[in-house]
This record gives structure tokens, C-alpha cells and sequence, in this order.
């Protein structure tokens, strides 16, 4: 791509075109989503986003909805993810800009795909387009947008997402394991609100067994994920929510005879699953912990005392904070892996 970088009128193109990419959330897994904007002048004359798996690719729905009136030399195409290069479920998009006429094409991000990886914008430059990076602020916007599916796409193993409720006094649950909800409905609501982000939500049998969790989203707008539940299939209680709607939610488990981390990758390999909102209890919780499966981990930490229970070891050193907030009566805060 060509180094010039943007001025901040394009900055605020991208970001629409951002917000218009999130509309795809929950849709669009195992694709990414992406967001395009056409100005003409500096006004807005077209929007796209991909809004469902093996659909339209947001540029083209965003040529598609041009009005011929305008003159295509005088416009700007703003897409979130650099342009496809190649033939799958949707022509190329690289052509169809081509095509169009656009001289100018303002890109968020690169795309990580090895089949794209710089190829779409390189096809863009050869037909004599302009082709232009984001700032870096708006650059990390468009990454962490698309955080799962660069990693599904680049590691071959889904993006894992830890979160962790535990009392000021750092215990996850009481001694007996009874349930116990530990965070107010704000920071639940999060949790609901993460769990339309993602392809799946985990839990462990021994909080289908003390929780009867239903694992849906019901406190935001939004699709309920797949589930993974870690433990024997045989062993899942038949009254339990789980058992109960298996017909409409797939639900699949990872029993002993499987380690975790294979467990992961046949579950991207076999069912497209790139991301994995785990939300078990203190056994599972520390599994993945000890064997390093956690890409972010979300401490929700209430202002409540258990004064005894059970907690988890957070291997703390492994981890660096990524935003802290108070929410409600709790305070959420979200840790990246520290990068060796
Ligand atoms: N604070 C929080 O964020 C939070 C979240 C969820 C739950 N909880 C609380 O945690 C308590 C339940 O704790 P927990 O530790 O029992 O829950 P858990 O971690 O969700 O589940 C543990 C169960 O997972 C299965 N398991 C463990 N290792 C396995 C492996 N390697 N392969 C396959 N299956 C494996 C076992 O089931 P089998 O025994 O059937 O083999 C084990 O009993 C409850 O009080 C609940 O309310 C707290």
C-alpha cells in the first residue's frame, strides 16, 4: 500500500464506515466484518457492510447503491479491511473498484487472510488507484474490531476470551460451589453484550450442574452463540436448560479424552468457530489459565466480601491491562496477553 497516510476528514469517514461495520456482529463469523463509505466531495453518497455470512462484500453493496449522477473521478471509497483480491463466495472487490471508476480508496486495515495480505491493494495500485492506510488510531480501531477472525485466520486457533466474576476478596464461587451471582445486572448486561459478539460461549459441567445457566442473550439486542460445554456429553443433567434446547442452539463438548487446545482447533476446523467466550466456573477457569489458552481475560470484580471460597491463580505476570471501568457496582477490567 502507499504510505501516505490520512488527514482526519478521513478519519471520520472510516469511522462511519466502522460503525456500519459492527452491524455485521454476530452475522458475518467466519467472515470479518467490514464497513465502506462513498464520499463524493467530502459528502457521504453510499454505505455498505457485510451483513451476513457468504453475502454482498460491503463495497459492493456500496457501488451498487451509487447514483450515476455523480461523477466517480470526483469520489472516495473508505473500507474498513483492504479490498478482497480474489474469487470466493463474491467476486473480487479489488475489480469492482476497479471498475467503477474511483480513483482514491482509503483502507483501515490490511488484510491478514493469507489469500489477500496486501494483494487486493497491490491490484488497486496497478490499475493506477490511489490507495491510502488509516491513521494508526483508526488502524487499531479496525483490528480489535476484527480481533477473532485475525487471529482464526493467522494462528489456525480461535481467539479465547476468559471472564472471570469474582468477590473484592478474590473468590469466583463459595466452598460448596452453590450458585451465586456475583455482579450487578450492568455488568451482566456486558457479558450479554459479549456474548453477541462471539461465535461461542463455554462453560464447564460443573456450572451446567450448580448454575442451569441458559447462556443466551436476553439483556441486549443480539444472537445467541453456540455453546461448548467442557465435560462428558453422557454425564449433562437431562432437566438442565442445555439439555433441553439442544434442537435449537448446537452444542458441542470436550470430554476428558480431549485436551483443551485440540479441542479448540476442531472446533475452528470442523464448525468455523473463531472466537470463545468462556465463562466456567473456577476448575475450567484455571485449566485454561495453566495452559495458556486465554488470549484476553475480562476480571469482573465485585465490591462484595465472600470472605471464603474458591479463586483462580491469574498467572498474573502473563497479562497487560487493557481498560479498566467501573460498570454498576463493578469494576470490569480486560487484560491482553503480554506480548514476549
Ligand atoms: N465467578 C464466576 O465467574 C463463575 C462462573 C461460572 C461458575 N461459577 C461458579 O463456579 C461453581 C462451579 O465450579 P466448577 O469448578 O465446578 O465449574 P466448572 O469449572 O465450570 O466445571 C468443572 C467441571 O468441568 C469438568 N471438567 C473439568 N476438567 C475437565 C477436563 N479436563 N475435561 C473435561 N471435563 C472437565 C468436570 O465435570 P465432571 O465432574 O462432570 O467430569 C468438572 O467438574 C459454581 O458455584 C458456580 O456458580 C462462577
Amino acid at each position: 500500500m502507499a504510505s501516505e497516510v490520512t488527514g482526519s476528514g478521513d478519519d471520520a469517514f472510516l469511522l462511519r464506515a466502522l460503525e456500519l461495520a459492527r452491524r455485521g456482529t454476530g452475522y458475518v463469523s467466519p467472515n470479518p466484518r467490514v464497513g465502506c463509505v462513498i464520499a463524493h466531495r467530502g459528502v457521504i453518497i453510499a454505505e455498505g457492510w457485510h451483513a451476513e455470512y457468504g453475502g454482498l462484500h460491503a463495497e459492493a453493496i456500496a457501488l451498487n447503491t451509487l447514483d450515476g449522477a455523480y461523477n466517480p473521478s470526483n469520489c472516495t471509497l473508505y473500507v474498513t479491511l483492504e479490498p478482497c483480491n480474489h474469487v470466493g463466495k463474491q467476486p473480487a472487490c479489488s475489480a469492482a473498484i476497479i471498475r467503477s471508476g474511483i480513483p482514491r480508496v482509503v483502507v483501515g486495515m490490511r488484510d491478514p487472510n493469507p489469500h489477500v495480505d496486501g494483494g487486493g491493494a497491490q491490484a488497486l495500485v496497478d490499475a493506477g488507484v490511489s490507495v491510502i492506510h488509516a491513521s494508526s488510531g483508526v488502524t487499531q480501531q479496525c483490528m480489535w474490531l476484527n480481533r477473532f477472525w485475525t487471529h482464526a485466520v493467522t494462528t489456525g486457533r480461535p481467539y479465547i476470551i476468559l471472564k472471570i466474576a469474582q468477590s473484592a476478596d478474590g473468590f469466583m464461587c463459595l466452598p460448596d460451589r452453590s450458585r451465586l451471582q456475583l455482579t450487578g445486572p450492568e455488568a451482566q448486561a456486558r457479558v450479554h453484550a459479549l456474548r453477541a459478539e462471539v461465535d461461542t460461549v463455554l462453560v464447564g459441567m460443573g456450572t451446567v450442574r450448580s448454575d442451569n445457566p441458559q447462556l443466551t442473550v436476553r439483556l441486549v439486542e443480539g444472537r445467541t452463540p453456540r455453546r461448548v460445554i467442557v465435560g462428558q456429553r453422557t454425564s449433562l443433567p437431562s432437566e438442565s436448560f442445555i439439555a433441553q434446547t439442544m434442537m435449537d442452539t448446537p452444542t458441542y463438548f470436550i470430554e476428558r479424552d480431549t485436551s483443551l487446545a485440540s479441542g479448540f482447533e476442531h472446533l475452528l476446523v470442523e464448525q468455523s468457530i473463531q472466537s470463545i467466550l468462556c465463562e466456567p466456573g473456577p476448575t475450567v477457569a484455571q485449566l485454561l489459565l495453566d495452559q495458556g489458552l486465554v488470549d484476553e481475560l475480562h476480571l469482573h470484580t465485585s465490591s462484595r466480601m465472600l470472605r471464603d471460597g474458591i479463586g483462580v491463580s491469574l498467572h498474573a505476570h502473563e497479562w497487560t491491562e487493557h481498560s479498566t471501568e467501573q460498570v454498576g457496582t463493578d469494576v470490569i477490567t480486560t487484560f491482553l496477553k503480554t506480548q514476549s
